[in-house]
């Protein structure tokens, strides 16, 4: 049985002042999550990747279509004690500390007296909010609030989690620390149900994925197998080579910029393994700075596939806009 199933999904948001029209924000979605997959949710802003995330927190509901949370429908109160919820703007009280906030949210989900405590202690720890436990929420920065939310988001041991930008706000350590966080609770059986509009945040990290554009699923599936994804090719940054290593590397580099002090940067095509040349030449007493593959970006894969009219499909519009008024 899936952790999480939707079955064309599909939300139409009112809009206009005068004239209301329904506006499609999320069209006709369906997809299967298997229990203790990561997986993510991709799409560039607008997408209705948090439609969909609210859609599952029944914050708004669908026109139609439905889903399932480990087999039940979502309204089940039995789905929803086994569900945490990272909204993509979290908001809480000012006025509290940090570790007052968790152990309000402790109370709420039944916990009592020192455990109640002793729960909020660890969650603000397994986060990175130690030191600043008792500081109050509105001298928080949005990467600290981001934390807070994530502890407030497993604090009942949950074993879904729907994370709405989970990586917004943070630095790049944070970025890390989060995935982290995402790793540990997939190896504890959770499942991770996240979107995002940064592939990178996805790679390395998700099982699967699904790219949502125009309230539309465009795409679903592993990254690696996903072709746009693939690597184009490499980008290898080198020290201490010589000009005249590199000079006798020939076709097998597509292209070489002599970077500042001895270091070279080259371009390697997608077919000859990386491995080999950076062998070959750390052997010859260079040093391996950096190795990146080329590959589209979420960007450019949107550019190139989902702008063009035909694959845009239909108008945004599910009714035409009309007496709009220029
Ligand atoms: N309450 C609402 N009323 C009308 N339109 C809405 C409402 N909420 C969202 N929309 C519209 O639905 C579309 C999808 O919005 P949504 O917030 O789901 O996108 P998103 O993928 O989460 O984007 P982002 O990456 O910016 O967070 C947008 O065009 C948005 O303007
Ligand atoms: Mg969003």
């Amino acid at each position: 049985m899936p952790a999480l199933a939707t079955f064309e999904l599909t939300k139409d948001y009112a809009i206009g002042f005068w004239r209301k029209r329904p506006y499609r924000a999320l069209d006709g979605l369906t997809l299967e999550i298997a229990p203790g997959e990561v997986f993510g949710f991709l799409g560039p802003n607008g997408a209705g990747k948090t439609t969909t995330l609210k859609l599952l927190m029944q914050l708004v509901f669908p026109t139609s279509g439905r889903a399932e949370i480990f087999g039940r429908p979502l309204g089940d109160l039995s789905v929803k004690r086994r569900i945490g919820y990272l909204p993509e703007h979290p908001y809480f009280y000012d006025y509290l500390t940090a570790e007052e906030l968790l152990t309000y949210f402790a109370g709420l989900f039944g916990y009592a007296g020192a455990e109640r405590r002793a729960r909020a202690a660890r969650l603000l720890d397994e986060v990175g909010i130690g030191a600043e436990r008792r500081m109050q929420l509105r001298k928080f920065s949005k990467g600290m609030l981001q934390r807070v939310g994530i502890a407030q988001a497993i604090l009942n041991e949950p074993e879904l989690v729907i994370f709405d930008e989970p990586m917004s706000g943070l630095d790049p350590l944070g970025r890390r620390d989060v995935r982290s966080l995402i790793l540990r609770l997939r190896d504890r059986g959770c499942t991770v149900f996240f979107s995002s509009h940064v592939l990178s945040d996805a790679e390395a990290l998700c099982d699967r994925v699904a790219i949502l554009a125009r309230g539309r699923l465009a795409a679903m599936g592993r990254l690696t197998d996903m072709l746009p994804f693939r690597a184009r090719g490499w980008d290898l940054v080198v020290a201490g080579v010589r000009d005249e290593t590199v000079a006798a590397l020939g076709t097998r580099v597509r292209r070489a910029v002599r970077l500042s002090d001895g270091h070279y940067m080259l371009d390697l095509p997608p077919d000859s393994p990386p491995e080999r040349l950076v062998g070959e030449l750390t052997a010859g007493g260079a040093h391996l700075v950096s190795l990146n593959p080329i590959r589209q970006t979420l960007e450019e894969f949107f550019v190139e596939h989902v702008t063009t009219p035909a694959a845009a499909g239909a108008p945004r519009d599910v009714e035409p806009p009309h007496g709009r008024r220029p």
